[in-house]
């Protein structure tokens, strides 16, 4: 009977494919069509996207046609473990050409000039999938899409059983606004498994990012081998671990076991940079110099210009700089390599040759920021290079470095890339300049020529706080996510050929696991991802938060972590006429109300809705609120002190 049932019901959808493929326009509004017909959430938004009418309907057995090209193992692995695994489907792929395959994916013979190299076509039919491309890459991306508009269970690690595997008939031709869309992981503050930066690799290509910058070293650890120097991971690499957060720990005894950490093994990042350009992710390594350089310093102190180096040991997330005058900071060890000391120049060619070779990508960024100048400003090996070399201040100090640095990594036939700070002094030319302290850096280095790429803290800092310090991890900072959408990597007024692209910075200061770094990085992530990829004129926050709510039922089919800090509210204070407290809640987003309490019980719908500023009772010590859309809470339960609004208010 069941059989039966199946039966009918499959010559039913069969019928109805046969009837869209004979209708062409038909407006039938069958189960399969109007679920083909939910809204398209691509992410990034495609330059171009047409629906059609009809649908396509998953065959069970699916036939994947491509021609040959080892390039695209990765995009047909991908695609076939895709499709396979949540439907159960048998997924073939074949080589020659066969009758009527499931899904083509073909590399044009004569270039579309319209999509250059990492652009796609994706033409969804009634009966076939096409995805062309001038290059494996654009089929890759292409791929992503195609994803994207099949049912958010085709993400699920499992069978799941009870889905109709349909979308809606497209046409889209698509290509990035930006050759670099990056994202950069810290893997040096905390340390993450070769297994760890796969799984963000995984992640980052769906939303068509092309670049992984891998910090490599810091204060807090020195994180890949380089032979000959074995102290740079036999102590480097380790430090004491300690919870809680990060920057004020107490500083470690010396009993304390030295053992939280870890490298990556040359063959370790061999593996990574395949693994990654099997995804068409390019590995930037960078070794972050003269500054943020104490793991170095304590695996060969010889390195400082300070003697008492010979006592320092990796940083375990106490204090080391003092930010209380603001940039630079002042320096309470010294963290610095010194630019004085011929033993630096050999150790950074050690390093830069062998990163050279394990790395194919073109730039290597040495960092540059945030270099302590106290030690610096007071050592008489300073003095004495700067009357030889006749350099006048502590910046120009570093732009010597800078200089020489630069030539070591051009004699390893790579670029230099570094941090804006290089900019202070005066760097070569040839520098190439990631902007992040703000856009006015980004600016002026591409008016004097530099090649850029655009992170700056007030929109791509996604280790920044997301919503309200009372829920969030405490960061000294915040970026909301509609705020990191407003991103636009090429500013007015700048000939756009010096901007390379824009990134994102995952800082881990405070991310102390990969379950937080994918929080951190989702949904931020989406925004700049967009930014760099979709025509700017195709940015529209009302439809990207659209898109986003269908990207968390994904993710989390997926299992992978993500704020829902967009949901909080923002709370705002001000002090009234006669001082008291007025409080101010909005959203982030339209269409959700927000409930309240100040009597310490935890509100829900049918509690006060949120209309007008509220004056807290004389005697409250506790607002609580959270958000609903309808009948559903969506927000997390926020316990806000009046304590700390009081605070936030100022006197009274
Ligand atoms: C930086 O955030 N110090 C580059």
């Amino acid at each position: 009977m069941k059989f039966i049932a199946s039966f009918i019901f499959l010559l039913f959808i069969n019928f109805t494919v046969f009837a869209q493929a004979i209708e062409g326009n038909s407006e039938t509004t069958t189960d399969l069509e109007s679920y083909a017909n939910s809204e398209i959430a691509i992410i990034p938004a495609p330059a171009n996207l047409t629906k059609l009418a009809g649908h396509f309907v998953l065959p069970n057995n699916i036939t994947i046609q491509v021609g040959k090209s080892p390039e695209l193992k990765q995009t047909i692995a991908f695609l076939q473990e895709r499709l396979s695994i949540p439907t159960g489907y048998h997924v073939n792929v074949i080589n020659p050409p066969v009758a009527n395959p499931t899904i083509k994916l073909i590399i044009n013979d004569t270039e579309d000039a319209s999509i250059g190299t990492e652009g796609y076509h994706l033409s969804v039919g009634v009966r076939q999938v096409v995805i062309r491309a001038n290059k494996p890459a654009g089929l890759f991306y292409g791929v992503q899409s195609l994803i994207q508009l099949l049912p958010k269970e085709i993400e699920s690690k499992e069978e799941v059983k009870g889905i109709k595997w349909v979308m809606p008939c497209v046409e889209v031709t698509d290509y990035p606004r930006l050759g670099w869309r990056g994202l950069m992981f810290d893997v040096a503050r905390h340390f993450f498994t070769k297994q760890e930066v796969k799984q963000y690799i995984d992640a980052m290509v769906r939303y068509k990012y092309n670049i992984l910058h891998l910090h490599l070293a810091d204060d807090e650890g020195w994180r890949i081998e380089i032979k000959g120097l074995p102290k740079l991971t036999e102590v480097g690499a380790w430090n004491v671990k300690r919870i809680g957060t990060f920057g004020d720990f107490i500083p470690p005894t010396a009993d304390e076991p030295r053992n939280y950490g870890g490298f990556y093994t040359q063959e370790d990042i061999k593996e990574l940079v395949e693994y990654a350009k099997a995804r068409f992710v390019n590995i930037m390594p960078e070794i972050d110099v003269p500054g943020h350089s104490l793991a170095a310093i304590a695996s060969y102190p010889e390195l400082s210009c300070t003697p008492e180096a010979i006592n320092y040991k990796v940083r375990s997330g106490e204090k080391i700089m003092d930010w209380s005058r603001g940039a630079p900071p002042l320096g309470l060890v010294d963290n610095t390599l010194c630019p004085a000391n011929e033993k630096v120049y050999v150790f950074l060619d050690t390093v830069f040759s062998q990163i050279a070779k394990l790395f194919p990508f073109e730039y290597i960024h040495v960092g540059g920021d945030e270099v302590a100048r106290n030690f610096w400003e007071k050592n008489d090996q300073i003095k004495e290079l700067m009357k030889r070399e006749g350099l006048k201040t502590i910046p120009e100090v570093q732009a010597y470095f800078e200089r020489r640095v630069e030539t070591i990594i051009q004699s390893k036939g790579k670029k230099f890339m570094a941090w804006d700070e290089v900019l202070e002094g005066g760097v070569s030319p040839t520098a190439a300049v990631m902007s992040w302290r703000n856009m006015q850096h980004g600016i002026d280095a591409a008016k004097a020529g530099h090649e850029v790429v655009m992170s700056p803290t007030q929109f791509a800092y996604i280790d920044y706080m997301q919503a309200d310090a009372i829920t969030e991890p405490r960061v000294y900072a915040s970026l909301r996510l509609s705020k990191s959408y407003e991103f636009d990597p090429v500013p007015a007024g700048v000939d756009p050929k010096f901007i390379k692209g824009g990134q994102a910075n995952l800082w881990t200061e405070q991310v102390y696991n990969i379950r937080q770094a994918e929080y951190m990085t989702w949904p931020r992530g989406f925004a700049i991802a967009e930014s760099v990829w979709s025509p700017k004129e195709k940015k529209n926050w009302t439809n990207f938060f659209a898109r986003t709510e269908e990207h968390f039922k994904r993710l989390d089919i997926a299992e992978t972590k993500y704020a829902p800090s967009v949901y909080d509210p923002i709370f705002t204070v001000r002090r009234s006429a006669d001082r008291n407290l007025l409080i101010t809640l909005t959203t982030e987003v339209e269409g959700l109300d927000i409930y309240y309490s100040f009597d310490n019980s935890f509100p829900d719908r049918f509690y006060p809705k949120y209309t007008t500023p509220l004056v807290p009772p004389v005697d409250a010590k506790v607002l609580k609120v959270i958000t609903y859309r309808g009948k559903n809470p969506i927000g997390r339960m926020m316990n806000m002190p009046i304590e700390e609004l009081e605070k936030r208010a100022g006197k009274r």
